[in-house]
Formats: structure tokens, C-alpha cells, sequence
């Protein structure tokens, strides 16, 4: 045999295996890329930045990496050690493409399958908006108490919300019973329109928790309005489809044309839900845009009020296993709370942080909510300069009636004592 020919062979093996390679890179880049493009994903890799996550970016490189190893091994005198490496890196490519495709088909399958029905609930349609009660009374009855503005008559509630958030049905460590009384509590109450903000699931990639969590929903409030935001766990593994067939379902739109984020009008308030999971990483230019020109655009004679599901300002504490500061939010106040300041916002209820909480800063008021039955954050070691009053290890739920001249906020516990009252004095121009 020629030393050309035996040059072609070995030309011929160093293609095969870069080949081999590059196809576990491509296989494994796209398996990523789908990942990421999902809603949440990016915050997933952040806020829980395990060596498992980061793996799965890493071991596309290592059969390429084998593969070109090989190049200069070829040279020495025994052609043993190139040729097992390049067997190494055939198996390794042959591995790293065979777990990036099964993960990829249980990310497009795991939250596609399981059966699933649209919610039988009085689902709030963003673009519809919300009608309270007290205008019906108003429109029926043309009562002269609602004709003009006495001291009695800014009393009266205008629009009656009920907020909560981190119910995390689907896991044994949440408070089914404390959970249970506050819908309970809800349904009594009889709110004009009732926010779950988020973490309704503990994975919404299974279909059995979104099922757990439209059971008791249908049993205990089916006739309340209420309008569910996705957060962070229920958008987990691809969660948002399961989110988007139940909460979210053909007929419904939002003037901002995502599911996700958009104003609602209420009549005296206008509402803004933003989608804000583990932080901003669904915070892109589209719907900061978006914000800003719905916060220019916005009636100045009415509040402004402000719903995510991730915080802003809060207490809290530095997480024991990946070290990161859940509390005054590294990533949402500086890219969020200047609209929220610039604009007027009101107020601003989120949950992600399981404690109640009220806060103020610069003008701006903040209510935190994540009390619906997730299992009670740790006592806090970072008490944020904003907060007022805070509640830890607390179930409950919020009420927030908007009278001509106030919110009032009504912090209440499972049982739905007042556990804290604040009167917030809007900008009416
Ligand atoms: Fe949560």
C-alpha cells in the first residue's frame, strides 16, 4: 500500500469522526436552543445553576473536542493511541446525541401529553376586561350616590380585588388545608375578579398537578372571575402550554398579543400584568416597550396597578444551596422599577417571595403575596430599606378595594382575619 493511500484512509477517518462530532454539536445546540427558547428557561438556568444544567451546553463540545485531539496523536509512530481516541469520541457523539434528542422529544412531548381540559371557571379574557359589581349596581339602579364624590361616598368601593399567589398544588410539602380555606374565604368574599399570580403548579410540565389545582378551583370558586399568571414553576419544562390550554384558551387575546403580559381594564383601575418569572429574563425589548407605552397611555384620573409574579422590592434570604439573594431583586429594579417611577405606578402585588409583605419606595407602594400555600420561606436575613410591615410563615391572601380616592389593602390570613390594613391615597390628575 502507498504512503499516499494509506494518507486518504486516514483523511477519510479523521472526516468520519469529525462528522460524528459535529453532529452531536448540532443535535445537542438545538436541544439547547429549544430549551432556552422556552418561557422561563434562561431564569431555570440562573437561579438553580447546577452542574446538570450547565452540562447539558458542555457535553456538546466534548466529542469535537475528542475528535480534533486526535489530529496531532496521528503523528506519533504508534497509531494506537489515535485510534482509540477516535473510537472515544465515535461513542461519545453516539451518547451526547442520543440524550440530546430524548431530551428533546420530552420537551416537546412531557408538557404536550396528559389529558388536559380547558377550566371550567369564569376565566377573565384580558380584552375584556373586568366588570365590577359596582358599576352593574350603578348602571341599574342610577343611584345619585354615584353621581358625585362626598366624603361618603369615596368610601365606597368602586372595585373589589382579591389577590394571592404560590399555591404550588402537586407537591406534599404545600398547605392543601390552608389553601382550601382560602379559596374558601375568597368565594365568600365575592371579589369582582380574583389574581392568582403564579406558582399555581409545583411543575408545570405534569399534568396531574394542573389537574389537582382545576379540581379545587372548580369545587370551591367557580363562579369568581379570575385571571391566573403564569410563574415560574408553572412555566417549568415547558409548563406554558398546559398554562396557555387552560387559562388561556382559543378565543382569548390581550391588547399587548402575548398570553402572557397585557393591560386589563376594571373600570376605576387599570390593571398591567407583566410577565416576570424567575426575574427579567422574558423582560426583552418587545414587552418593555410595550410597558412604556401602555404606562404613557394610561387614563391619569384612574390607579395604576401593577401584577407578576416576580418581586421587586422584598425581604429575604441568601438561598442555602445556590447562594442567591432572594430579596430586594437584582435584576427587576433596575430594569423595571424606573417605568414603575417614572410613569406613576400605584401599586405593585407579585408573589415568588412566600411571605406576605408591604413595602414602599420613592412613591411607588409594593405588596407581596406569596402566601397561598407554598411551604413558608425561611424567617428573612435581609430586611429590604422599602418594607413596612412583613408577615412570615403566613397563609392568606390580599383584598384590594378601590374606592374614589384610595386603595385600601386588606393583608388577611387563611382564615381571612385582617392581619394588616394599609390606605394608599392614589394621584388622581
Ligand atoms: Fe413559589
Amino acid at each position: 500500500m502507498s504512503s499516499q493511500k494509506r494518507q486518504s484512509r486516514l483523511t477519510a477517518q479523521q472526516k468520519s469522526v469529525l462528522i460524528w462530532g459535529l453532529v452531536a454539536l448540532l443535535v445537542c445546540a438545538a436541544m439547547n436552543i429549544y430549551f432556552y427558547s422556552l418561557e422561563g428557561a434562561r431564569g431555570f438556568y440562573l437561579w438553580y445553576n447546577t452542574r446538570m444544567l450547565r452540562s447539558l451546553i458542555l457535553m456538546g463540545l466534548i466529542p469535537i473536542g475528542l475528535a480534533l485531539l486526535t489530529f496531532p496523536l496521528e503523528k506519533l509512530k504508534s497509531k494506537l493511541p489515535s485510534r482509540i481516541l477516535r473510537w472515544v469520541s465515535i461513542v461519545a457523539s453516539a451518547v451526547v446525541t442520543l440524550i440530546s434528542v430524548g431530551l428533546l422529544a420530552f420537551l416537546i412531548i412531557a408538557p404536550r401529553s396528559g389529558t388536559i381540559e380547558p377550566a371550567k371557571l369564569n376565566l377573565i379574557d384580558p380584552s375584556k376586561g373586568i366588570i365590577a359589581q359596582a358599576t352593574q349596581t350603578q348602571a341599574s339602579i342610577s343611584s345619585p350616590q354615584w353621581q358625585g364624590a362626598t366624603t361618603g361616598q369615596d368610601e365606597q368601593p368602586l372595585l373589589r380585588l382579591s389577590i394571592s399567589s404560590d399555591a404550588h398544588w402537586g407537591v406534599s410539602t404545600s398547605n392543601a388545608s390552608a389553601r382550601t380555606e382560602i379559596l374558601q374565604g375568597i368565594a365568600a368574599h365575592n371579589p369582582d375578579a380574583f389574581f392568582l399570580l403564579g406558582d399555581i403548579v409545583e411543575n408545570g410540565s405534569q399534568s396531574v398537578s394542573w389537574n389537582q389545582a382545576l379540581g379545587d378551583l372548580e369545587a370551591l370558586i367557580p363562579r369568581v372571575p379570575i385571571r391566573p399568571v403564569m410563574g415560574n414553576h408553572d412555566a417549568l419544562l415547558g409548563g406554558q402550554y398546559a398554562y396557555k390550554k387552560i387559562f388561556f384558551p382559543k378565543g382569548f387575546s390581550s391588547n399587548s398579543g402575548s398570553p402572557y403580559y397585557y393591560s386589563i381594564d376594571a373600570g376605576a383601575a387599570q390593571i398591567i400584568v407583566l410577565d416576570m418569572l424567575w426575574g427579567t429574563e422574558q423582560f426583552g425589548k418587545r414587552q418593555k416597550d410595550w410597558l412604556e407605552k401602555t404606562l404613557q397611555a394610561a387614563d391619569p384620573s384612574k390607579p395604576v396597578i401593577v401584577l407578576s409574579h416576580c418581586y421587586y422590592y422584598g425581604s429575604g434570604y441568601d438561598d442555602p444551596t445556590w447562594g442567591q439573594p432572594w430579596y430586594d431583586h437584582y435584576q427587576t429594579i433596575p430594569a423595571v422599577v424606573p417605568l414603575f417611577e417614572k410613569y406613576g405606578v400605584d401599586l405593585v402585588v407579585s408573589g415568588h417571595n412566600h411571605y406576605q409583605e408591604y413595602l414602599e419606595h420613592n412613591g411607588v407602594h409594593y405588596a407581596i403575596i406569596g402566601a397561598m400555600g407554598g411551604i413558608s420561606d425561611p424567617p428573612p436575613t435581609y430586611f429590604s430599606p422599602a418594607s413596612k410591615w412583613m408577615a412570615v410563615a403566613t397563609f392568606g391572601w390580599l383584598d384590594l378595594d378601590v374606592t374614589r380616592t384610595e386603595l385600601i389593602l386588606s393583608f388577611r390570613n387563611e382564615k381571612g382575619e385582617l392581619i394588616h390594613e394599609e390606605r394608599i391615597a392614589f394621584r388622581r390628575q
